[in-house]
C-alpha cells in the first residue's frame, strides 16, 4: 500500500509507559549504504532501519551496476565489486537528500559522476555549494546543467578546504571523494554530527585512513583500495529523542533503549530544565514526568552537539503543554517552522517570527482534528501531538514519516499509544477497530 494514500489515526490522552528499542541511525545508514561504492568488496551492514529512503537508495545502488539487498531485518548487504554507471538520475534519486551522497562516492570510486539535484524535504533552499567547494578543491571539474550536477577528473588530489558553513552533507561528501584521492585532505570545520564519525569509522573499518572524524577538521589520507567487511551503524538519535519528547509530552513513563545517552545530552538538559525526570543507563534513558506543571524553556538549533535541528518540531510541540512563553529558534534550516500552521490548528498559540522565531504560548489543550504531516520530522510532531490531543486525530501525507521512522505505530502502540493506520478514505469512528 502507498503510505501517501494512507493516513495515521491517534486517539490521545495516554500517557506512555514500558520500553522501546530505538532503531539504526536512518541518517547514518544513508550515508554509509553510498559509500559502499567505494568499496571493492562485499559489504554486510547491520542494524540498518527498514524505512522508505532506504529501499529507494538500494535500488538505487542496484541501478548503478551495484548490489545491494537486505539479507535480514536489519541487515543489507551491499557489493558494488563491479559497479560502472556514473549517471543517477531516477526519479527515485531525485525524492532524496541522501542521494547527493552519491556526487562524493562515484567521483571518487570512477573519477566521474552525474547526479540529478537530490530533493528530500522541502525546509526553503537546500545549495550545495560547499559540496562542489569541497570536490573543486580535490581537482574535479564541476558544473550544473538542467538540474543535474556533472563532476569530473583526471585524478583527485588531496587538499584543504575550509567550509564556510557547517554542513554535515558537504563533510560526508568530501570524506567519500578524499578516500580514495592522492595525498591528504584536510576539511576544517567540519561537521561533527554522530552519523560523520560512523561513516569515518565505516570507512576506517574497510581500510580507509581517516582522522580527527567528531572534531573541527577531519584528516583523510588517501589509499589506494577499499575492501569490504562488517559494520553496526549506530543507533538513531533522532529517533530515540522523538520518543523522549513523546514520553514527555504525554507525562508517561518511557524507557529507550540500545541508545548512546552521550549522543541526547542537549536533549536531555532541556527536558531536565523543564522539570521532566531524566535517567541514565549506559545504553538507555528513562523518561518520566513527576511534577504537576512543566516549565517553559527557550531552545536554539545548533550544529552538533548543539540542539539538533531534527528534533525543533517534536521539540515545539512539547513547549504547547509547558506552563508559560518559550521561544523556539531555528538556525540551522531558513524556512523550517512551516508546520506550525497545523498546530496551530488543533488549538495551539505559536507565532512565528520572521521565518526563524517561534513565540509557543505554552498551556494549551490540543484538540483532536484532520493535519498533515509537512516534512519527516514535521510529521514525527503531528503524531506526537495527536498523542497529546483530545479526541481523535488523523495525519495525512505518511509519505514523509515512513522515510525515516521504522515501524513507529507498532513502537508507539506497545508504549500504550492508541495509534493505527487507515486507507485515506476509510471512516475511523471513534477510533481504532484494528488496535
Ligand atoms: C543533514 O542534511 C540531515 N540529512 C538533515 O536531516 C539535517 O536536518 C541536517 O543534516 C542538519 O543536521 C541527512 O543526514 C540525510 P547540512 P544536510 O548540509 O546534510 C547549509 C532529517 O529530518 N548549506 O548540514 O542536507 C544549509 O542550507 C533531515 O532527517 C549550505 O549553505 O544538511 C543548511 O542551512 C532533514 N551549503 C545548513 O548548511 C551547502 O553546500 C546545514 O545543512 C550545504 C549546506
Amino acid at each position: 500500500m502507498d503510505s501517501n494514500k494512507e493516513k495515521m489515526v491517534i486517539l490521545g490522552g495516554v500517557r506512555l509507559h514500558g520500553e522501546v528499542k530505538i532503531s539504526g541511525a536512518k541518517n547514518s545508514a544513508v550515508a554509509i549504504l553510498v559509500a559502499a561504492i567505494l568499496v571493492k568488496g562485499k559489504c554486510i551492514i547491520e542494524n540498518v532501519p527498514n524505512v522508505s529512503d532506504i529501499i529507494d537508495l538500494i535500488d538505487i545502488i542496484n541501478g548503478l551496476g551495484g548490489k545491494a539487498k537486505f539479507v535480514g531485518d536489519d541487515v543489507v548487504e551491499v557489493d558494488c565489486t563491479n559497479l560502472s554507471n556514473h549517471v543517477a538520475s531516477s526519479e527515485r534519486v531525485k525524492k532524496i537528500r541522501a542521494s547527493s551522497y552519491l556526487m562524493g562516492a562515484l567521483l571518487g570510486r570512477l573519477k566521474k559522476a552525474k547526479v540529478a539535484l537530490p530533493g528530500g524535504c522541502d525546509f526553503g533552499v537546500r545549495p550545495i555549494d560547499q559540496h562542489i567547494k569541497g570536490f573543486e578543491a580535490l581537482g574535479a571539474i564541476a558544473d550544473i546543467e538542467y538540474a543535474m550536477v556533472n563532476l569530473e577528473a583526471e585524478k583527485l588530489v588531496g587538499d584543504t578546504v575550509y567550509l564556510d558553513v557547517v554542513s554535515v552533507g558537504a563533510t560526508i561528501n568530501i570524506m567519500l571523494a578524499a578516500t580514495l584521492a592522492e595525498g591528504t585532505t584536510i576539511i576544517d570545520s567540519a561537521a561533527k554530527e554522530p552519523h560523520v564519525v560512523d561513516v569515518a569509522n565505516f570507512l576506517n573499518s574497510m581500510g580507509a585512513n581517516i582522522k580527527g572524524a567528531g572534531t573541527d577538521v577531519i584528516k583523510i589520507k588517501g589509499v589506494s583500495e577499499l575492501h569490504g567487511g562488517t559494520f553496526s551503524v549506530i543507533p538513531d538519535q533522532i529517533e530515540a529523542g522523538t520518543f523522549m519528547i513523546a514520553a514527555a509530552a504525554t507525562r508517561g513513563d518511557v524507557t529507550v533503549t540500545n541508545i548512546i545517552p552521550k549522543h541526547m545530552e542537549s536533549l536531555s538538559a532541556k527536558l531536565e530544565e523543564m522539570g521532566v525526570g531524566v535517567q541514565e543507563f549506559d545504553e538507555a534513558i528513562r523518561i518520566y514526568v513527576d511534577v504537576p506543571e512543566l516549565k517553559r524553556v527557550n531552545v536554539k538549533t545548533q550544529p552538533y552537539p548543539g540542539f539538533p535541528t531534527d528534533l525543533q518540531p517534536q521539540m515545539l510541540t512539547l513547549l504547547t503543554v509547558a506552563n508559560g512563553t518559550s521561544i523556539m529558534k531555528e538556525n540551522v534550516w531558513e524556512d523550517r517552522l512551516r508546520y506550525v500552521d497545523e498546530l496551530n490548528r488543533m488549538g495551539a498559540n505559536v507565532n512565528v517570527e520572521g521565518k526563524d522565531t517561534a513565540v509557543v504560548e505554552g498551556g494549551t489543550r490540543l484538540k483532536g482534528v484532520p493535519v498533515k504531516a509537512k516534512d519527516l520530522r514535521a510529521g514525527a510532531a503531528m503524531v506526537i501531538a495527536g498523542l497529546i490531543a483530545d479526541g481523535v486525530t488523523e495525519i495525512t501525507n505518511l509519505q514523509y514519516i515512513d522515510r525515516g521512522y521504522e515501524n513507529f505505530e507498532n513502537k508507539l502502540r506497545a508504549l500504550g499509544g492508541q495509534i493505527t493506520r487507515r486507507i485515506v478514505n476509510q471512516d475511523a469512528p471513534d477510533m481504532p477497530a484494528v488496535i
